[in-house]
C-alpha cells in the first residue's frame, strides 16, 4: 500500500519502546481503569447515552440513535438542547461564574481574561446583534477572523441563536474565502481590520472586502477593530459595521435557541479529493455529547487546570478543542494569537510560564520546529505547571515525541497522540493518560464506544499488519453530511466499503492492538498539519494563463511533514524561468492562500501517466524525493520519467 507520506512510515514500523502510564497520573485521572471499555463496547448506545445526560437538555432525546437510514445516522432523537447553555449558563449558578473561561495573550502582549460571566455578556450581546441585522435561526455566518476573543464570541453567539457559522482561517486568500461563502449562501461575514502575524499586518478586511464583491448574499459586514488606524481600511457605508458600535447597543440578555438535537451546528470547509472544498456538517447532540467527553477524559480536565490548545479557530481542532469541549467541562482554555517564534523562539514556553499552564496540545509540525530551534529554548522557563501533553493533525515521528516527551514533559508527563478528522468531529483514537501505556508515533487505542479497524483492499479485517483505516460503527460527532451535496458525502466516505466509513488514511495494527496511522491514501496532502487537496492546488496552477497542465505531490519534508512540490507543463511558446517559478507560486497563494504555495515547481515537457490517463503521482513523488524508480511499464512515455529525474538532479546539484 502506498501512502502520501513516506517520512516516517520506516520509523514507526521499527518503534518498539513503551511508556506505561505514570502511577503518580493514574492515582486521580479521571479514567484508571478498564471496565470502561468493557462495558462501553457492550452496549456503545447506553454507554453514549449516559455521558449525554451529565449535559443539559432542554428536553431529552427520545432514541439514542437512528439507523434507518445509513449513512445518514441520527443521534439523541428527539432531544432539544443548545451548546452555548452547556458552555456558558450551566456554569453561571455554580462557584465557576467568576472562573477564568478564556485567557487570550495578543501577539504584541497584551492580554483578556474574559471569566465564564463575561464571555456568557458577550456571548448574549453579540448574539442580539447578530438578530439586529436580521440573522435567524439556520442562517449560515461566515466568519473571516484572526484569533481574537471575539472569534469566540461570535462563534458561540451564532451557536445561541441557532445559526450555524462557517469559520473561514484567517490564511485564506479572498477567492477561497469568496468560494467558501458562496457555498454556504449567508448574508452576513463578521471579520476584523487586520490581524497581527510575525510583528506584520494579515489584511483580513482588505481580502474580505475583495471576496465580497463576489459574494451576492452577504449584506452586512462586521468588523472587530483589533489593529486601529495602521490597517487603513475602509469602511462601507451601509454594509460594514463595526463590532463595537453593535456590541454599544446590544441587549444584554439573549435565551438560547432550543436546537433539535440534529439542527446543524457549523460548517467548516475542508480539503477533498477533488478541487472543491467540501463543507462539513456538524449538529449540535452528538457533538456536544462527544467533544464533552473526549476533552475531560482524554486532556484529564480538571477544575484547576490551565489548558491550551496552540491550534487556529479556523481549524475543527480549535472547534472541539478550544471552544466547544473545554467551556462544556467549565475548563480555563487559553487563545494566542500569534507565531511561535515572535518576538523569540521560546514565545510558547513562555506562554506556558506565564499562565502556569498543566496541559498542552500542539502538532508534530510544532515540535519538529521547536526540536530544531534547540533545547535551550524551553530550558530558559519553568515549565513545571506542565502535566498532559497532547499531540495531533499528522503522525508524530519517534524522534519528536521522544523530544516532547524529555524536552516539554520533563520526562513526567504522559503523551496523548490523538487521531482524528474534520469529518470525525471529534477524537477517536487515543490515549487515555492514567490508563494506556504509549508508544511513541502509536495514536495507541479507539477512545471507549468506537470502534475501528484496518482493512484489506477486498475489506477483511487486518488482525496484525498494514491496510486502510476504516470506522465501523457510527459515533455521536460524526458529520452528517457534505453542505448542499449527500451524494458525496455517500460518495466519498461510504462507498468503499459498504456501511463502514472509509477515513483516506492508511494504517496499521500491531500485535497489541496498536494503531499506527502512516497519513493519507488519497490525493489529499498533510502540510504542516494543515489539509489540501493536491487537485485544488493543480487547479490554481492551470488557471494562469502561462500553464498547460500540472501535477502536484506531497514530497516529504523533515519539518512539515510534507511540502509542496508541483510539476509543471507550460504552454507552447512560454519560457521558463525564475521569473515565472515566482509567478506561479505567488499565483497559487493567491488562489488558496500561503499554505497551499509550492516549495519546489519543476517545469517539465510530460507528465507521467497511466494508459487510462490518470497522473502517476507516486513516481513524481519518488522523483521529487530522488528515490529508484519502481515499475514504469503502465507509462505512456518512460523517457518523461527519466527527464523528470534528469531534470530534478540538476536543479538539486
Ligand atoms: O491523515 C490524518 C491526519 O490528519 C487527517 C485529518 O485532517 P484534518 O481533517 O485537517 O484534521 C486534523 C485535526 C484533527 C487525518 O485523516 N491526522 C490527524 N491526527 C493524526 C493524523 N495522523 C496521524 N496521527 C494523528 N494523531
Amino acid at each position: 500500500m502506498a501512502t502520501e507520506s513516506g517520512n516516517t512510515i520506516e520509523a514507526l514500523l521499527e518503534e518498539q519502546r513503551v511508556f506505561p502510564s505514570p502511577e503518580e497520573f493514574a492515582k486521580n485521572a479521571h479514567v484508571n481503569a478498564d471496565d470502561i471499555f468493557a462495558q462501553a463496547a457492550a452496549d456503545p448506545e447506553a454507554f453514549w447515552a449516559s455521558v449525554a445526560e451529565e449535559l443539559h437538555w432542554f428536553k431529552k432525546w427520545d432514541q439514542v440513535l437512528d439507523e434507518s437510514d445509513p449513512p445518514f445516522f441520527k443521534w439523541f432523537v428527539g432531544g432539544k438542547l443548545n451548546i452555548t447553555h452547556n458552555c456558558l449558563d450551566r456554569h453561571l449558578t455554580s462557584w465557576r461564574r467568576n472562573k477564568a473561561a478564556i485567557i487570550w495573550e495578543g501577539e504584541p502582549g497584551d492580554q483578556v481574561v474574559l471569566t465564564y460571566y463575561d464571555l456568557w455578556r458577550e456571548v448574549s450581546k453579540f448574539a442580539n446583534a447578530l438578530k439586529g441585522l436580521g440573522v435567524k435561526k439556520g442562517d449560515r455566518v461566515t466568519l473571516y477572523m484572526g484569533m481574537v476573543p471575539e472569534l469566540a464570541i461570535a462563534m458561540l453567539a451564532c451557536a445561541r441563536i441557532g445559526a450555524p457559522h462557517s469559520i473561514v482561517f484567517g490564511g485564506f486568500s479572498a477567492e477561497a474565502l469568496a468560494d467558501r461563502i458562496n457555498d454556504a449562501q449567508g448574508n452576513v461575514l463578521v471579520t476584523c481590520d487586520g490581524g497581527w502575524r510575525r510583528g506584520g499586518i494579515v489584511p483580513l478586511k482588505q481580502m474580505a472586502d475583495e471576496a465580497v464583491e463576489r459574494c451576492p448574499t452577504i449584506e452586512s459586514v462586521v468588523v472587530v477593530k483589533r489593529i486601529g488606524d495602521e490597517a487603513s481600511i475602509e469602511m462601507q457605508e451601509g454594509r460594514d459595521h463595526w463590532w463595537h458600535e453593535l456590541m454599544e447597543s446590544a441587549g444584554l440578555r439573549c435565551e438560547p435557541e432550543e436546537m433539535d438535537a440534529e439542527d446543524m451546528l457549523y460548517i467548516l470547509y475542508t480539503s477533498g479529493t477533488t478541487g472543491k472544498p467540501k463543507g462539513i456538517v456538524h449538529t449540535t447532540g452528538g457533538y456536544s455529547t462527544q467533544t464533552y467527553l473526549t476533552t475531560k477524559w482524554v486532556f484529564d480536565m480538571k477544575d484547576d487546570d490551565v489548558y491550551w490548545c496552540t491550534a487556529d479557530i479556523g481549524w475543527v481542532t480549535g472547534h472541539s478543542y478550544i471552544i466547544y469541549g473545554p467551556l462544556q467541562n467549565g475548563a480555563t482554555t487559553v487563545m494566542y494569537e500569534g507565531a511561535p517564534d515572535f518576538p523569540g523562539r521560546d514565545r510558547f514556553w513562555d506562554i506556558v510560564e506565564k499562565y502556569g499552564i498543566t496541559i498542552l496540545y500542539t502538532a508534530p509540525t510544532a515540535i519538529r520546529a521547536f526540536m530544531r530551534w534547540g533545547d535551550e529554548y524551553p530550558a530558559m522557563h519553568d515549565m513545571s505547571s506542565l502535566r498532559l501533553l497532547g499531540s495531533v493533525g499528522e503522525p508524530i515521528n519517534p524522534e519528536a515525541w521522544i523530544w516532547y516527551h524529555t524536552n516539554i514533559g520533563g520526562e513526567r508527563c504522559p503523551i496523548v497522540d490523538t487521531w482524528w478528522q474534520t469529518e470525525t468531529g471529534a477524537i477517536l483514537i487515543t490515549p487515555l493518560p492514567g490508563y494506556t501505556a504509549t508508544k511513541p508515533g502509536s495514536a495507541t487505542k479507539t477512545f471507549p464506544g468506537i470502534s475501528a479497524a484496518i482493512f484489506d483492499e477486498a475489506g477483511n479485517v487486518v488482525p496484525e499488519g498494514g491496510g486502510y483505516l476504516v470506522l465501523q460503527r457510527p459515533w455521536p460527532s460524526m458529520l452528517r453530511t457534505i453542505y448542499g451535496d449527500p451524494e458525496r458525502f455517500k460518495e466519498q466516505y461510504w462507498s468503499r466499503y459498504p456501511g463502514v466509513y472509509f477515513t483516506g488514511d492508511g494504517a496499521k495494527i500491531d500485535a497489541d492492538g496498536y494503531f499506527w496511522v502512516l497519513g493519507r491514501v488519497d490525493d489529499v496532502m498533510n502540510v504542516a498539519g494543515h489539509r489540501l487537496s493536491t487537485m485544488e492546488i493543480e487547479s490554481a496552477l492551470v488557471d494562469h494563463q502561462s500553464v498547460a497542465e500540472a501535477a502536484v505531490i506531497g514530497k516529504t519534508h523533515e519539518l512539515k511533514g510534507q511540502a509542496v512540490s508541483a510539476f509543471v507543463l507550460l504552454k507552447e511558446g512560454i519560457d521558463p524561468g525564475d521569473t515565472l517559478l515566482d509567478e506561479l507560486k505567488k499565483h497559487v497563494a493567491q488562489k488558496i492562500g500561503p499554505i497551499a504555495r509550492p516549495d519546489d515547481i519543476f517545469f517539465t515537457a510530460d507528465l507521467p501517466k497511466t494508459r487510462s490517463g490518470k497522473i502517476m503521482r507516486r513516481l513524481l513523488r519518488d522523483v521529487a524525493e530522488g528515490r529508484a524508480l519502481g515499475d514504469t511499464t503502465t507509462l505512456l512515455d518512460a523517457n518523461v520519467v527519466d527527464n523528470l529525474r534528469g531534470q530534478y538532479e540538476d536543479s538539486e546539484g
